[in-house]
């Protein structure tokens, strides 16, 4: 994995910062699944471990968040580790006027490791140059979004699983807000790393694919198919990847409101368009007022409505991130032991 530490040197896992998926190779990718696929049974409250007895994850979250802010918290729980949480600028000195490298500086002290979403596309990257623990990408900006970019894939991989499918040869839809929705620009760099994807990118002219990630998928060999029409361009995919406008971008709510429900689907539109299969993602949150419905609610008894799913997967890979940034992936069964509680029918 090329990952930046604090002095700019390549490194493994162990203490890296995790802030691009672009960091990852091949094999790293095959690491991380491997770990969250071990993980299972931890966050299935059938085993619980305290591997991370005594450590703290600072969980900062400077942008709205619910799946990957409590997501990151509970995987780290589910490891035995506690978290201190951080929410909104308002209540932190950044407020204040306080740098990104004065708060990593001091804030890094009081963690093991820091989980952080920023508004400004480059910040989590400038707090973890002065972190002297590691710092996990959450989402900044419009950029990245790498730990969310793992869980879809993995669930992509395990969705595919049972349709005799891979990664490799897999075929993608990618509707909605392309310009700004940053899990679909980790996404798209990801998949850079596999042979013969097709890639049909949908979206109002106005919010398509930045281009050097277009030209990162072709220059893979990829086919990549630019179009503003939904219907005709998920015949053929395996997975429709829908993502909603993300109005917090955009100048005013008007300039969103243009866009909002250009693409929808709904089971009528899945049965006549779709392949019978084809799964259908989102990272969530999915816009569910009447103007947008992007995903409608008529698909939640579809099968392959694999969203929550997804949201479920994302605490496996974020426990197998934190396993292989601190060093104990080889020790989590060592403190494993039954739990003894009423858990349900996870
Ligand atoms: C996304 C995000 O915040 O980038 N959600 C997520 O992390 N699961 C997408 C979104 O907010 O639309």
């Amino acid at each position: 994995m090329r990952v930046v530490d604090t002095e700019g040197q390549s490194v493994k896992f162990p203490g890296s910062h995790i802030l691009s998926i672009t960091q990852f190779e091949r094999h790293d990718i095959e690491s991380v699944f491997a770990v969250a696929d071990q993980m299972a049974p931890y966050a299935r409250r059938e085993k619980m471990t305290q591997v991370l007895d005594g450590a703290i994850l600072g969980n900062m979250f400077f942008e709205p968040s619910t799946r990957t802010r409590i997501s990151f918290g509970c995987a780290f729980n589910l490891l035995g580790g506690k978290v201190r949480e951080t929410t909104g600028f308002e209540s932190s000195a950044l407020a204040k006027g306080e740098s990104l490298y004065d708060t990593a500086r001091v804030l890094s002290a009081y963690s093991d490791v820091i989980a952080m979403r920023h508004p400004q596309a480059g910040s989590v990257a400038e707090f973890a140059s002065a972190s002297r623990v590691p710092v996990l990408n959450g989402g900044d900006g419009a950029n990245e979004h790498p730990t969310q970019a793992l869980l879809d894939l993995y669930t992509i991989r395990r969705e595919l699983e049972g349709r005799g499918r891979s990664i490799d040869g897999l075929r993608i839809a990618m509707i909605g807000d392309l310009r700004y929705g940053r899990t679909v620009h980790s996404l798209s760099k990801l998949l850079s790393l596999y042979k013969k994807v097709k890639v049909v990118l949908i979206s109002p002219k106005e919010l398509s694919m930045p281009e050097s990630i277009v030209e990162g998928l072709r220059e893979a060999g990829h086919d990549v198919v630019v179009s503003d029409e939904l219907e005709t361009n998920i015949r053929d995919v395996d997975i429709v990847y829908s993502t909603r406008i993300q109005e917090e971008r955009f100048s005013s709510q008007d300039e969103a409101d243009v866009y909002r429900g250009r693409f929808r689907i709904n089971q009528s539109i899945y049965t006549q368009f779709c392949q019978p299969n084809t799964v259908i993602m989102h990272p969530l949150p999915r816009d569910s007022r009447a103007q947008a419905n992007e995903l409608d609610a008529d698909l939640d008894n579809n099968p392959n409505l694999a969203i929550f799913r997804q949201a479920d997967n994302g605490v496996l890979v974020r426990m197998a991130l934190f396993a292989l940034v601190l060093d104990v992936a080889d020790k989590i069964h060592d403190s494993a032991k039954p739990v003894p509680w009423y858990t349900g029918g996870r």
